[in-house]
Parts: structure tokens; sequence; C-alpha cells
């Protein structure tokens, strides 16, 4: 039996799951400092309500501006596929977005539809394409060589594989900068050209001929993904125009084909949205400032060059994102309104029509957090001003972030109500730099201090490794007041059971 946690009325709601009580974090029902004391530290924490409340948002907000065929939600399951996540997802009427043959694994046995399983990516082994066939779940064929082994496949269990075509609309109208691209200024129609996924117009049509003459397959609609480069509600309303015109210029193309299905991917971002929050555009030309100034600086002298370079130091802070990113419900309303407009404009009827899409890290981001203790405080007053918060967690247990650049806002969890008088570098336990978070507003802190990283639900914890032997930590699932553990965490020999000793070097 899980144990009962103390509830407490909340001082202050952070969001629909985030509270603070007593100068303490909870989520939901659950005081943070004692979920890691019971399961220790650091830990990942999912809220199954929250879950919930995001999959039923999108699902509702979706099926009312869309109002002329069905409408399923098919969470991504690379943003989390830990089993019990999975199965919470399936007992709430959703489908199930996957990309390898893991991923269809957990999806099969969390017990979502099959033909509510869209099984995506590039390549695909044969192997894998047998499975999907025999399951029945929807193929979404996203290169021209997967064609043959589906029908093969198909052929030899005599069974109708059910396809659907990736495609690549160009986002001709929507030139702002990606995001994805943390680098430089490029654009997104650019970007998302440059992406693997999709077919191009060409190939589509040819795939599609050769599909629509197949005994075994049936090609039942069109799939487009293109993630998030951008939170905009503009950038949708692109997406959506653009995808319209290719379903169109495609259909026509085969014969006049119609689609039963069509689904419009995921890429929506979060609330707190920490999405490429570290980079700033206007880096390279302070740094450039910053380097001439301080190489100018010899001519006064050490102590002057210090003196102004520590006034500069103390002028810098990041800040979490603090403008929302449009709400779900925004979302769905562009989303709707711009493809039922769009497909009507060019004489494809909706009536019927089945509407999917495959939210990752919007179902999941906000559901989960990232709790970690800090174990060690450097503090640096001369020359400069510098102080380090040495955390037990690493970058490599936040990987997914990273690669996105993210920000995440935070929390004390321990200390909520202490003002944030000081600055610092949160840094992990790995010997790389580990720079966490880089120069974010801090309270007093102090060893033992638990600081919560905040939106880690999504492609954190499924992305983990184990540089320097470190093993991971264990994910807990919290459900109002109680908390059960649903990933443990590693041990040392789970660390280290895949080498194997050759027998020239002394192994058995
Ligand atoms: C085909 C497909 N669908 C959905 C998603 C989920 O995207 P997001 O987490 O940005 O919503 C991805 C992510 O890469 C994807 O490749």
């Amino acid at each position: 039996m899980p144990d009962r946690l103390t509830a407490r009325p909340p001082d202050r709601l952070i969001d629909d799951c985030l509270s603070t009580r007593n100068g303490h974090l909870f989520i939901e029902q659950c005081d943070t400092t004692e979920l890691v004391s019971r399961f220790g530290s650091p830990l990942f924490v999912i809220s199954e309500d929250q879950l919930r409340r995001n999959v039923r948002r999108f699902q509702a907000a979706f099926a009312s501006g869309w109002p002329d065929g069905p409408v399923k939600v098919l969470p991504a399951a690379k943003a989390n596929w830990i089993a019990a996540v999975q199965h919470i997802l399936a007992s709430d009427g959703c489908g199930c977005d996957v990309y390898s043959a893991g991923e269809l694994t957990v999806a099969l046995q969390a017990g979502f539809e099959p033909q509510y399983i869209s099984v995506n990516g590039v390549p695909k082994d044969d192997e894998h394409i047998y499975r999907c066939v025999h399951e029945g779940v929807r193929i979404t064929i996203d290169s021209v060589e997967e064609v043959d082994a589906i029908e093969r496949a198909a052929t030899a269990l005599d069974r109708v594989a059910t396809v659907r075509l990736r495609l690549k609309p160009a986002l001709a109208g929507f030139v702002r900068h990606s995001e994805f691209v943390a680098e430089g200024l490029v654009p997104t129609d650019i970007a998302a050209l440059a992406y693997k996924g999709g077919l191009a117009f060409d190939d589509a049509v040819a795939v599609g001929r050769r599909l629509l003459a197949m005994e075994h397959v049936e090609l039942v609609g069109f799939h487009q993904h293109h993630g998030r480069h951008h939170r905009s509600l503009r950038y949708w309303e692109e997406q959506m125009r653009a995808f319209a015109a290719e379903i169109a210029r495609v259909g026509e193309a085969l014969g006049g084909y119609r689609p039963r299905e069509i689904d419009i991917g995921g890429g929506f971002a979060i609330p707190r949205d920490p999405f490429n929050a570290v980079t700033n555009y206007t880096e390279p030309l302070q740094l450039a400032v910053l380097h001439t100034l301080s190489k100018g600086l010899r001519v006064v002298g050490r102590r002057g060059r210090y003196g102004v370079l520590r006034q500069l130091v103390d002028l810098f802070a990041s800040k979490p994102n603090a403008t929302p990113a449009p709400s779900i419900e925004d979302y769905a309303r562009v989303c709707t309104e711009t493809l039922r407009d769009a497909l009507h404009r060019v004489g494809i009827a909706t009536e019927g029509l089945l509407l999917e899409l495959e939210p990752g890290r919007s179902i999941h981001g906000d559901a989960g957090i990232h709790l970690t203790t800090v174990r060690s405080i450097k503090r640096m007053t001369h020359p400069i001003r510098f102080n380090l918060v040495v955390v037990d967690s690493t970058e490599f247990w936040l990987t997914g972030g990273r690669y996105e650049h993210h920000l995440h806002d935070y929390v004390f969890a321990n200390k909520t109500d202490a003002p944030l008088e000081d600055k610092a570098d949160i840094i992990g336990r790995s010997c790389f730099g580990d720079r966490l978070m880089p120069l974010v507003r801090i309270p007093q802190v102090e060893v033992g201090d638990l600081l919560a990283l905040l939106d880690t639900g999504a492609y954190q914890e499924v992305s983990t490794s184990n540089f320097n032997a470190l093993p991971r930590p264990a994910t807990a699932l919290v459900t109002g007041d109680r908390a059960v553990i649903i990933r443990r965490a590693e041990t040392e020999t789970d660390v280290l059971c895949r080498d194997v000793l050759p027998e020239h070097l002394g192994g058995g």
C-alpha cells in the first residue's frame, strides 16, 4: 500500500499540480521534501492527475473545434515511455505515437487500441514492419524503402496493412527563425525542409500510386509532423494551411484520392516553455563586446580590470521564460479552424474525417519535476564574485533538455518563501562543466537544500545516460496524496552488467 503523505491547504498555487505550503513545494498533495526522504535524491516525479488533465484538455478542445468527425489524441511515447505512464494514457482513452520497436512493445502492453497506434520513424526494420502488420497498427510510411517490406509482410500474413503517408509540406509562409536551431537565425521553412521526416511530393505520389494498386495494403490517410520550431499560433496556422494544400496536391495526383484520417503530429509548446530559453540571440554581440572590453582593460592593470569585470558579471542573470506559451485551447482553436477552412477551400470534405494529433512535450512536460539536493557550495569573492551551487544531479540526466537548450523554471523546494537575494551557477555532479543553470537567482542556500526543476516530464528521464558510471535516478508517480516508484533507481550492478570480459583478458 502506498503511504499517504501529509495534506495541507496550499499557500500559493503555482499551477494545476504544483503549490507551496509552509515554505515547501507540493506536487498534487505530496510534499516534495518528503518524497526525497522516502525515495532518495535526485528523483524524477510525475503527476498522474496532471497527465490526465492535459490529455482531457487536448481531447475536449480539439473535439469542440472539429465537429465533423472523431478526434483522437495520440501522445508521443518517446517523450516518456515508462510503462506506468503509458498505462495511464491508455486508460484515459488515448492512442499512441511510437517511433521504435521498443516503444511499440510498451504501447501494446499498455493496451492502446492498435488502430490508434501510429508507428512513425525512419528507417523501420523488416522485423518491426512485420510485427506492425501482424498487430494491425497504423504504419506511417516515411521512406520509399519500407513499402516493399510492408507488402511482403501483409501478403505473408494474408492481412490488409493500414498505412498513411507522411507528407512534407513546405512552410513557405513562416520564415521566422526556427527555435530548434540554437546556433543561428535559420528560417523555419528551411529548417523544416532539412529535417529527415516526411516524403517529398514526387516520392509521396510514386509511393501512393503503388499502394493504391496493392491488394494487401490500404492507404487510409495522411500524416505530418514538423515539431516545435516555434511556439506561436501563426506557426500552427501556416502548418495547417500547408498540410491541407499538400493533401489536395497529392490527392489530385493520385486521381482524386480522399483520406479517411489525417494526423497533424505534435510540437505544441508547454505553458512555461523552457525551450531554447538559455539561448540569447544577442549573445555573440554581448560576448564580442565583453571580450574586446576585457582585452582593452589590460592597460588599466589587474585590479582595475577585475574591478570593471566584477561589476559586469554582477549585471548578468538568466531568467526562465516569463511569457506563457499559447494554451492548449488556443492551439486547438487555431488548428481546427484553419485546417477545416483550408480543406474546404481545396474541395476536401471533412465530414467523417478522423483528426489525430501527437502531442508529446505538451502532455508530459508540466506533469513532471526533477528534485535534486545541494551537495556543495563554492563562494568566490576575489577577483570577481561568483557562486557555484553543486547538486547531486547532472546534465546527463537532463539530456533531452540540454539538446533543446532548456532553461527550466525552478523552485527551492524546502525554501519556497525565501527571497531570491543571491546569484549562482547551478552545477551538476559529473566531471564535465555540467552547468545546469547559468547565473540564476537563488535564496541563501545551504548544503541539503532541495532544488526542484519544473517541467521535466518530457524527454528528460528517457534520455538519461551513465556518464561517469553514475547509476540513473528513480521516477516516482504521484496520484493525489499517494506516491509510488514507477521506475526504480539503477544500481552499480545495473550500470556495469553489459560488459563482457574476453577470455584473453581474464574473463570466463
Ligand atoms: C512523429 C512525431 N509525432 C509527435 C512528436 C512529439 O513532438 P512534441 O513532443 O514536440 O509534441 C514527435 C517528436 O519528435 C514526432 O517525431
